[in-house]
């Protein structure tokens, strides 16, 4: 033993965290309102402490607020929206379901990969990446696969597409099939009405529309969903996110299953007193104004948007990058030179679009005017 020696290199030798002040114009996370940032420096409590306990019962009614639904079994996950969405499909899907998954960018094609490793019997229906389904092919796609679950991206981040929602949930009841839908861009940003457009399961992220940072991810399901999941014969083979324990914790038995990330239970709880504060509409007015604002900027710099205005997200803008221009040069330089972040096109779209997001704290007329005058600059317009 005592010959073993310990490597000393960062003894006394470990710099202090040094961040530049970033403005998080890309697909998230968004910069986050200092009032969440004071909430989560408020001193931890112990994750069953009563008055956690009741920051939990506050944080589960806001999100039922936010996501306008009455379903019980609504709650923050500990991790990030995939882990929000990896609990949507563990509980639903049994091995053997026949899940039908629209694709139609990035995030449609995660879907397919988790619901496969759960087992499911995947079949999908694809769009061109910048363009939405429409009701008559979702209908006839649920006609020909006869699917227990239908999962469709309702904010495409990959994209920039709002997939219109209404009137699907009717098909699904009437084949049997629960509707899953991921609104990790939506939420707090976009109009989303989850029983009112009969969603079963649902997730989002807690760093775009609620302008959180990331770690405390929404999810609810439906007593239909709820149903599926009791009637199941074998437990959901994923423990951490098994609702079914998490039920325990959530709800008035107050079991233990983890310690809470109490901190980012905290900074959720402020993020959903600001939606509430300004009041949901507002906020989504909010959003769609300065999105407009951006999209009458771009126009007069000649930038174009990558999708049509009917089915463009107000939280995410795909801008065409135009011929002849370097896009990773051009953001890089917003970046260097004057701390904003935009990001680039993902997987069909790589190269082709910036992806723009006006999210949150973020959106708001002085970061519009600010980027449309950066990329004046760095365009040399
Ligand atoms: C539409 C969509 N789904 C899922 C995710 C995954 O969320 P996270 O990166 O928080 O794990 C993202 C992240 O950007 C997303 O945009």
């Amino acid at each position: 033993m005592n010959n073993i020696s310990i490597s000393d290199r960062f003894k006394g030798n470990v710099p202090q965290l040094d961040m530049p002040p970033r403005i998080l114009l890309g697909p998230g996370p968004a910069n986050v309102d200092p009032r969440i940032l004071a909430a989560m420096s408020v001193p931890p409590v112990g994750h069953l402490d009563p008055t956690f306990l009741k920051v939990m019962d506050e944080i589960q009614d806001l999100l039922r607020y936010t996501w306008q639904t009455e379903n019980e079994m609504t709650i923050a996950v500990a991790g990030t929206g995939t882990a929000a969405m990896e609990a949507t499909i563990a509980n639903s899907v049994e091995p053997g379901d026949k899940v039908l998954i629209g694709v139609k960018g990035y995030f449609g094609n995660r879907l397919v990969d988790m619901a496969g490793r759960y087992g499911a019997e995947v079949s999908t229906i694809t769009k061109t990446w910048g363009e939405a389904f429409t009701l008559e092919e979702i209908k006839t796609a649920i006609e020909t696969h006869q699917p227990k679950i239908l999962a469709l991206v309702h904010a495409e981040t990959s994209t920039g597409v709002r997939q219109p929602l209404e009137g699907v949930a009717e098909l699904c009841q009437q084949h049997g099939c629960l509707l899953l839908v991921d609104t990790v861009t939506s939420m707090g940003g976009v109009p989303l009405h989850i029983d009112a457009w009969g969603i079963d399961l649902a997730y989002s992220c807690s760093q775009k529309g609620l302008g959180s940072p990331p770690g405390a991810s929404p999810f609810t399901m439906s007593p239909r969903a709820v149903d599926k999941l009791k009637n199941r014969p074998k437990s959901v083979p994923n423990w951490y996110l098994d609702m079914a324990l998490l039920a325990k914790y959530w709800g008035s038995e107050r079991v233990y299953h983890h310690t809470a990330p109490i901190n980012m239970n905290y900074a959720l709880r402020e993020a959903l007193r600001l939606v509430a504060e300004e009041g949901l509409q507002e906020r989504w007015q909010r959003h769609q104004q300065n999105a407009e604002l951006f999209w009458d900027g771009l126009a007069e710099l000649n930038l174009e948007c990558h999708v049509a205005k009917e089915i463009r997200l107000p939280t995410l803008t795909t801008v065409k990058i135009p011929e002849g221009v370097d896009g990773k040069a051009i953001s890089t330089k917003l970046l260097n030179e004057y701390n904003i972040e935009i990001a680039g096109g993902l997987g069909e779209l790589g190269g082709k679009v910036w992806r723009v997001g006006l999210m949150g704290y973020n959106s708001r007329p002085e970061n519009v005017i600010l980027l449309l005058s950066a990329f004046k600059k760095v365009l040399g317009k």
